[in-house]
């Protein structure tokens, strides 16, 4: 079976067979811990504009973000997805019929949008097989970015003292734009972690 076949149905799997939207979309804590590790993303939000899920899943990142913008502020975010699981795709439209148009199925690094996004958050690079994980994040970057627009690379855990994955970014020539960190609740030695880039 094809690398990315292998990847789809072990997603399609897992996530189906939880019992509950967060599990579904690959969290295992509870709410509480839920939203102590997706939260910053709103730090990254800054404007108004159009906004995509690179591994949508079931869509409880979406749904969750959209839900905390409106308690907090004005912004008007436009929300997008994508998933190479038609399951998974199909499942987020069942349970989000308002965004359903808005729904993609497709394998991100062959997919390309018909309009760039002003965010677009891949929460990993390992969507494809690692050593074609320059190419993608390159991918991403030049045809999913909009002008102006923020390419968002988490939020993923590491080790604290490391910062692994930022250096591998850097000896591509992609150097962050920014940061987000904060403790991971469970772990001291463990960081949660967003890094971002402008375009
Ligand atoms: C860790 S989950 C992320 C879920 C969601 N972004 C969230 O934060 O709740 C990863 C998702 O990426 C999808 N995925 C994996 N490889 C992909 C690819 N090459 N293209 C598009 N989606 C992919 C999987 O099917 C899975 O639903």
């Amino acid at each position: 079976m094809e690398w990315y076949e292998i990847n789809k149905t072990y997603f399609t799997e897992h996530y189906l067979s939880a019992d509950n939207p967060r599990s579904q979309s690959g969290h295992g804590g509870d709410e509480q811990h839920y939203f102590h590790n997706h939260f910053m993303l709103l730090d990254i939000i800054t404007k108004s504009g159009s906004f995509i899920d690179v591994g949508y899943a079931n869509g409880y990142l979406i749904e969750s973000l959209n839900k905390w913008l409106n308690g907090i502020n004005t912004l008007q975010v436009d929300f997008y997805g994508l998933d190479i699981s038609h399951e998974l795709i199909h499942l987020a439209k069942k349970r989000l019929p308002n965004w359903k148009d808005k729904l993609y199925t497709g394998n991100a690094f062959k997919w390309i949008p018909e309009n760039k996004f002003d965010f677009v958050c891949v929460k990993e690079l390992g969507y494809v097989p690692q050593k074609m994980e320059e190419s993608f994040f390159e991918h991403l970057f030049n045809n999913y970015v909009a002008e102006e627009g923020r390419l968002i690379l988490g939020p993923y855990s590491e080790e604290k003292m490391s910062r692994e994955l930022e250096g591998q970014l850097s000896s591509w020539g992609y150097i962050p734009s920014g940061y987000i960190e904060r403790s991971h609740n469970k772990s001291i030695n463990v960081a949660r972690r967003i890094l971002y880039f402008n375009k």
